[in-house]
């Protein structure tokens, strides 16, 4: 192969490893929103791999405490659209493939908070900043992080309650 053909596919590799857009794509969709933003924010579907929601939405009956059930036709309309928009299918927005690349083989979370990616990254905050009243779990990531409607997790958009702006 020529150098400069070499080069070039080289660099392509290197692109399609990475990603080209920060935080996670904003979730529009009006059903999924209404339905899946009725008791907490609708969670963004590229903060996990198809087969976490997958798992997730085929024991909605009991939905971590909760019955989060569903109509037939709502069930499979939002089933379509999670597996449509999940992290793997967004790889190009760096949240999604943090998240992604973080698992390991075979692994298939029950939540965004049990990912490898969100326990490393969220592993060094006082227990009682989570357990607090006004945050209560990690799950609750619009009591810290004040531009997720935005999909964006940056760490100068944190704002811990009764303790403010993060600063490691
Ligand atoms: C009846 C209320 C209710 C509805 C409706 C509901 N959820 Fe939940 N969801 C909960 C509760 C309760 C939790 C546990 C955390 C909490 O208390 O917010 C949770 C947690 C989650 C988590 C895990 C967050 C984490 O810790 O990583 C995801 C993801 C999630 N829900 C997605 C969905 C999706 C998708 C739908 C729509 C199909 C949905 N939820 C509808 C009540 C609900
Ligand atoms: C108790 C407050 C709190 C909650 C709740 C919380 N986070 Fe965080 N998050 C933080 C802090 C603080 C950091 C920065 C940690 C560090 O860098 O040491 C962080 C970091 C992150 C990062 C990496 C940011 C970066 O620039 O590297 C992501 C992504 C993230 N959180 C997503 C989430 C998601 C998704 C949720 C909900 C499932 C959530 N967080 C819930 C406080 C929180």
């Amino acid at each position: 192969m020529k150098p400069l053909i070499l080069l070039a596919a080289l660099a392509s590799v290197v692109l399609a490893a990475s990603y080209d857009k920060k935080g996670v794509a904003v979730a529009t969709d009006k059903l999924y929103v209404k339905e899946c933003g009725s008791c907490h924010f609708a969670y963004q579907p590229g903060l996990l791999p198809s087969n976490s929601w997958q798992k997730m939405m085929s024991n909605l009956e009991n939905h971590f405490g909760s019955d989060a059930s569903l109509a037939k036709e709502d069930f499979d309309y939002i089933s379509k659209y999670l597996n449509k928009n999940s992290a793997e299918k967004f790889m190009n927005y760096k949240r999604s493939s943090r998240v992604v690349n973080s698992l390991r083989e075979g692994e298939i979370p029950d939540s965004i908070s049990k990912t490898p990616y969100m326990i490393e990254k969220h592993k060094d905050i006082r227990e009682n900043l989570i357990t607090q009243e006004e945050v209560k779990g990690i799950f609750n990531c619009t009591a810290c992080h004040t531009t997720v409607q935005k999909g964006i997790y940056s760490e100068r958009d944190i704002m811990i309650p009764n303790y403010g702006r993060w600063e490691d």
